[in-house]
């Protein structure tokens, strides 16, 4: 399986730190942001990576990374998203490098504290569809939130609910078959103008083929300045990606 990072937006609720730098490149305790994601990656054995990012900073990423080989990848490519086009219009630009296979899609300022190598075992092994990684939060109208039938199926999710209908948060780790480039091609902007990667798990989510599964361990987000501070103060006490 293949990974793709998305590391691409403006990171405006970073500002000013994010005039002279990537978000994704920031520091998150002792190693720049990116290093994270990819640290999931290759702790699930996944060394082909693409970086989707853009912007004016995109070129610090090929400074900081060049080839990947120091941050044990084997093979690293780079696209550039032009514009703001959101999460869903990032990953239209991996098509290629997927290459018809099955994927595993992480943003970039997503941090956690256990690998998911697990999941991407089970993943491997389904047949066909999707697979999202869920996690307990306690500000769930942040996220992408799960909502669930008596028997523990996902019925639905939503994109930034108001009145969240479970605290349980879609994480940015994402599990794809080849034809989820298929699906990006038939969505439409959302209210804030962007394809949004919650209609792509519901697409799956209606055709029966989205599995979940629930992560263990710390997870956050770090674009925003309150989740930058907590992940460094998590990094700092008990590391990422640990086995
Ligand atoms: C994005 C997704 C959201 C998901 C979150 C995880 O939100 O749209 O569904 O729960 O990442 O970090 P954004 O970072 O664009 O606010």
């Amino acid at each position: 399986m293949k990974g793709i990072i998305l590391a691409g937006g403006l990171g405006t609720r970073l500002r000013p730190m994010t005039l002279v730098t990537n978000k994704h490149l920031l520091p998150v305790y002792d190693r720049p942001m990116v290093y994270y994601p990819i640290g999931t990656l290759v702790s699930a054995g996944i060394t082909e990576v693409l970086i989707v990012t853009g912007g004016e900073h995109a070129g610090d990423f090929f400074k900081l990374l060049r080839n990947g080989k120091d941050v044990g990848l084997k093979h690293l490519e780079y696209a550039y998203q032009e514009g703001e086009g959101g999460i869903a219009d990032a990953l239209k630009l991996a098509e290629d490098f997927a290459d018809g296979g099955k994927i595993c899609v992480i943003l970039g300022d997503n941090i956690i504290e256990n690998n998911i190598n697990r999941a991407v075992e089970d993943f491997r092994n389904q047949d066909r569809g999707a697979k999202v990684l869920l996690k307990k939060v306690d500000d769930p109208e942040r996220f992408g939130v799960a909502r669930f039938d008596e028997a523990g199926k996902i019925t639905e999710i939503i994109e930034k609910p108001k009145d969240p209908p479970s605290d349980m948060a879609v994480t940015g780790f994402y599990m794809y078959d080849g034809r989820v480039f298929d699906i990006c091609r038939t969505l439409k902007p959302s209210g804030r103008g962007e394809l949004e990667i919650t209609d792509v798990n519901n697409d799956y989510l209606d055709k029966g083929e989205l599995t979940y599964s629930e992560l263990t361990g710390w997870w956050t987000d770090a674009g925003t300045i309150p989740s930058l501070h907590r992940a460094t103060n998590l990094v700092a006490e008990t590391g990422a990606n640990n086995a």
